[in-house]
């Protein structure tokens, strides 16, 4: 027992839960995101106006929402102008040019005006039509594709779209997600090709989001360089709270003002784990009428577990034993509450700053580090914690000791209530 609102759980069902955490989900309410999407706003209008606007760029680390921004922008220009969405995510380096001009054929079928596209042939067609023409269904096969430089290919999918909408006045969305990951030559081509279209004034708008490491040097694209960049991030403490408060609220169930403030603590505003702590916050006060600190307080246990079972986890086991070192180097120095520097990190691993330099980038660039340019911080917060312990048991059990750690953690939570899980994370 919580409170003395408490109901009887078994006498209604269980209400549907306002909280989505799991990745490429949507939340019920995107919090503190006014400033991209104003400027988002503020492209749809240019474009809609006849003038192709400068390119966007989101950067932000794994699981701070970057995803689920270019599909509010989708969604916005969807209601205001009708416009279609050409969706690209990169899977691979290579796979960013056919998906590109595969997508394009399907926003061209929509659009009623399929001609041969680049040498892409309907090999098989399903085309459901939704709203704005989005969510078409084509199988195109690119055996017969000409070799001519994806530049062309690129520039001639777009102006055959563009020329379509210009007399429609919707513009055509293009997202393009994890561009980190897209080939220095791809971008090339792409970035030609909006080139091409800001001459001719293409009424296209072009929103691409990917991981910090968009900003390294070696990947600099000069069209891209003046895109206008955004950097996404953990929620402020104001968002935080709107974005527990007001699903829980809208849904029937308000947090107190000490749960609400207990969960914007221990979330540290991390979008992921806002929607995983509120999840599981909404879930431990079903049959109440409010949510309170002792709900909020017993979240922490199920939220921690699939923290622990899928993010902290997955981002240890992709980090190579050097770059697992200096993560529990991090954790070292954090636990002793001293401030995270190049300098003090090195200093616990016994080695010079310049010798380490390497794995703090690729750390920083896949998004488990975050730096403000002095002090290092996990970008996921309580990882620290995690972290501590898995170095620990990896060291008392020697080589091997991934594994090994990973059952100890696991072991740890045998015996307790295991909810079932929304998402696991990466
Ligand atoms: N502004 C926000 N307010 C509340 N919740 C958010 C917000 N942005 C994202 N979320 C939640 O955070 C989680 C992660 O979102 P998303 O998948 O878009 O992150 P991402 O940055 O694309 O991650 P990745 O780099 O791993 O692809 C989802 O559960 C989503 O609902
Ligand atoms: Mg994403």
């Amino acid at each position: 027992m919580f409170v003395s609102d408490c109901q009887d759980p078994g006498l209604s069902a269980p209400s549907r839960n306002p909280f989505r955490p799991g990745f490429n989900r949507s939340p019920q309410l995107l919090a503190g995101r006014d400033e991209i999407l104003g400027a988002a706003r503020s492209a749809l209008a240019e474009a809609a106006s006849g003038t192709m606007p400068t390119s966007l760029m989101l950067v932000g680390s794994r699981g701070v929402g970057k995803t689920v921004l270019l599909r509010e922008v989708a969604d916005i220009a969807g209601q205001h102008y009708g416009s279609p969405r050409l969706r690209v995510e990169v899977t691979s380096p290579g796979s960013f040019v056919p998906h590109l001009l595969h997508e394009a054929a399907l926003v061209e079928q929509t659009l009623g005006t399929t001609r041969p596209a680049g040498g892409l042939h309907a090999a098989s067609a399903t085309i459901r039509a939704g709203v704005a023409g989005v969510g078409a269904e084509v199988t195109l096969d690119r055996s017969a594709a000409p070799a001519f430089p994806d530049y062309y290919l690129i520039r001639d999918a777009l102006a055959r779209l563009a020329e379509t909408l210009r007399t429609t006045g919707s513009p055509l969305v293009v997202t393009v997600d994890e561009a980190q990951v897209a080939s220095r030559d791809d971008l090339s081509s792409f970035a030609a090709a909006l080139q091409y279209g800001e001459e001719e004034d293409w009424p296209v708008v072009v929103v691409l989001a990917g991981l910090p490491s968009m900003r390294d040097p070696g990947r600099s694209v000069t069209y891209f360089e003046r895109s206008n960049w955004y950097e996404v991030t953990s929620l402020d403490r104001s968002a935080t709270i709107e974005a527990l408060g007001v699903p829980a609220q809208q849904a029937g169930r308000p947090f107190e003002p000490a749960a609400l403030q207990h969960l914007a603590e221990r979330t540290g505003g991390y979008p992921y784990a806002v929607q995983l702590y509120g999840y599981h916050a909404w879930s431990v006060s079903e049959g109440h009428g409010r949510i309170t600190l002792a709900h909020a307080q017993a979240a922490a246990g199920p939220a921690n577990t699939q923290l622990e079972q899928g993010l902290y986890l997955s981002r240890w086991n992709q980090a190579s034993r050097r770059e697992q070192e200096y993560l529990a180097a991090v954790a070292a120095v954090i636990a002793r509450g001293e401030s995270a520097t190049a300098t003090s990190i090195a200093a616990q691993l016994g080695r010079a700053p310049k010798e380490v330099a390497v794995y703090r980038e690729r750390l920083i660039a896949k998004g488990t580090l975050v730096t403000d340019g002095r002090q290092s911080a996990f970008t996921v917060p309580g990882m620290a914690g995690f972290v501590q312990r898995t170095a620990a048991a990896a060291r008392r059990r020697g080589a091997g000791g991934d594994e090994e750690a990973a059952r100890a953690i696991h072991s740890t939570q045998r015996g307790r209530r295991r909810p079932r899980p929304p998402d696991l994370g990466r």
